[in-house]
């Protein structure tokens, strides 16, 4: 099993977690309502599987739907003690397992599969879309989101900002130097991805890869950060709605 980097950086992350939370103009609030919208009505009686569930608060947000129960599955079991530590529905379910193998899931034992920002955290992307197609019953979905690849591509704080500065210190615009540069990166300075990296993939690999392990693609939202400025014209997070074949 690989080195769950976010295991000893647990409390860093779930602080994080708790700041974005509390933070009314966060942008993860429009990225879970739309989990909200192109789910919740399908969830009721659902076996739903929260894929690098981390400290669990998509999954406890997707019990108001009426699951027939929730899943939560990470690498690091910090997180998942946190998250147990949390749940607050007797539906919930935590546990360590890796996304790239799914050992503790049976074959066709899940009827919804959900995942929030996390892709980009996980070394092998394509072991992780054949091992959900594996475990998720056919014709059934799956949502997940990462930072958009496109936009949030390698950047180092220091050696190449991601953004373009104007003279009074405002963000004038992104800069994609890296964008073709596939494989695991890291931003420099204190926040997620200084302290704990990420795995860049380009779009095409991305989507390419999902649809050759038996998805189709339902659909693709851009969401945005900011309701106006530079972060109002460029997305910060992509969502993918697939469906796995019947
Ligand atoms: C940015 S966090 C997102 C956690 C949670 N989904 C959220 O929105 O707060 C990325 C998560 O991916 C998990 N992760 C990374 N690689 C993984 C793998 N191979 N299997 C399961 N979880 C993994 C990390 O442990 C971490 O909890």
């Amino acid at each position: 099993m690989p080195r769950p980097v976010y295991n000893d950086a647990a409390p860093f992350y779930v602080a994080f977690v708790d700041r974005m939370l509390a933070d009314p103009d966060s942008f993860w609030h429009p990225l879970l309502q739309r989990y909200d919208e192109l789910l919740g009505p399908d969830l009721p009686g659902q076996r739903v599987l929260d894929l690098a569930c981390g400290e669990g608060h998509l999954a406890r947000r997707l019990c108001a739907f009426g699951p027939g129960s929730v899943l939560g599955i990470d690498l690091a079991p910090a997180l998942i003690q946190v998250a147990a530590e949390r749940a607050d529905d007797p539906r919930l379910s935590f546990r360590v397992d890796d996304a790239q193998t799914l050992a503790t899931v049976p074959d066709a034992s899940v009827d919804v599969a959900v995942s929030k920002l996390a892709l980009m955290d996980v070394a092998d992307h394509r072991a992780l879309f054949q091992a959900t197609a594996r475990v998720l019953v056919p014709g059934s979905r799956f949502l997940f989101s990462l930072l958009h690849p496109c936009f949030e591509a390698p950047f180092h704080e220091e050696r190449a900002p991601r953004f373009l500065l104007d003279e009074a210190g405002e963000r004038l615009a992104y800069r994609i130097q890296t964008y073709a540069q596939e494989g695991p990166w890291q931003s420099g300075g204190s926040g997620v991805r200084g302290r704990l990296g990420a795995h860049h993939r380009t779009l095409s690999t991305l989507v390419n890869d999902l649809l050759a392990a038996d998805f189709t693609l339902r659909g693709l939202h851009e969401l945005f950060s900011a309701p106006s400025g530079l972060l109002a014209q460029v997305p910060q997070t992509l969502l993918l709605d697939a469906e796995r074949r019947p």
